[in-house]
């Protein structure tokens, strides 16, 4: 066994799932989790004696360049469509390639994998490196290192692109984006939002210069998921409501109701310039409040 890996033995497992994908099994006292090494996608995530925190598409389609729908794909170098060229691919590139394992570690009440992507791609002619380090524990804490190894510097969009379940949507507040602008994606043009954000149609919206954490109170889950983020300035909130759902073929018709997608991001004008030498850090904690 590779001497990096040694160290968590019994902690982390490596196995193949549908379709050739390779993932990697966290399992220690204080929670599970799943992930993929194509994207560095985390499937899953609950804490010991919780319910899953992160949702997963019961219709996902495990399909090689494709990313999954649900978990926490990572969005990188950039959020959505491409600024420019339309062509290449929404949220970027990096949730479709396979990452290689860094390394694993036992920490106390927790385990961490670290991930590591050398981007090699026509879309991104800039000499970088990405690694992301997932610790798994009580709480799920993601961190995605942007590292600029070139002589330019370079602009930076990015996201962890979190699907949370939730019991019904309909039902659950978020807080902590109150009175932030957004640009709303549905109705065209920019807002302010007013009081705790809900979900009764479709939602997608990217909340600009706003570096709050953010709390989803779920009254069916009796439970309140709370988000603390660094190294972002932009939200997003999305679900797609039925209509959108239904022509997307992998979330399922009725799958929409039990999801909801909060992101920490640098999104739009929160797009950042990592210069020559330096990186950027997103890091993202998430736990569960009773
Ligand atoms: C959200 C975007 O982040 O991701 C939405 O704001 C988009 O516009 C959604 O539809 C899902 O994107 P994808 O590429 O994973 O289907």
């Amino acid at each position: 066994m590779d001497s990096k890996l040694e160290a968590t033995f019994g902690e982390v497992d490596f196995v193949e799932g549908q379709n050739g994908f390779k993932l990697i099994e966290v399992k220690n006292s204080a929670g599970i989790a799943t992930i993929a090494l194509q994207g560095a996608q985390l499937l899953s995530w609950a804490p010991a004696g919780e319910k899953p925190v992160i949702w997963l598409s019961k219709n996902a389609k495990y399909v090689q360049g494709k990313s999954v729908r649900g978990g926490i794909p990572i969005c990188w170098p950039w959020f959505g469509p491409h600024p420019e060229e339309s062509s290449y691919p929404a949220h970027g590139f990096a949730r479709n390639i396979v990452w290689e394992v860094a390394g694993t570690k036992s920490l106390m009440n927790a385990t961490q994998v670290a991930l590591r992507l050398v981007p090699n791609e026509a879309f991104w002619p800039y000499p970088s490196e990405l690694e992301c380090r997932v610790k798994v524990g009580k709480t799920l804490e993601m961190e995605l290192i942007t590292r600029n190894t070139g002589l330019e510097p370079f602009t930076l969009g990015c996201a962890l692109h979190t699907y949370f379940e939730v019991g019904d949507v309909r039902k659950i507040e978020i807080l902590g984006l109150e009175e932030a602008a957004y640009i709303d994606k549905v109705n065209g043009g920019k807002n302010r939002q007013s009081g705790p954000v809900t979900v009764n149609s479709e939602v997608d919206r990217i909340y600009l210069d706003t570096a709050s954490d953010c709390l989803i109170r779920d009254p069916i889950y009796n439970r309140v998921i709370r988000v603390e983020k660094q190294g972002s300035r932009s939200t997003v909130v999305w679900n797609p409501w039925l209509e959108k759902a239904i022509k997307m073929g992998d979330l399922g018709d009725d799958g929409y109701l039990n999801m909801l997608c909060v992101e920490s991001c640098n999104a739009a004008d929160d797009v950042v310039i990592v210069p020559p030498g330096k990186s950027h850090r997103l890091s993202v904690r998430y736990s569960v409040l009773a």
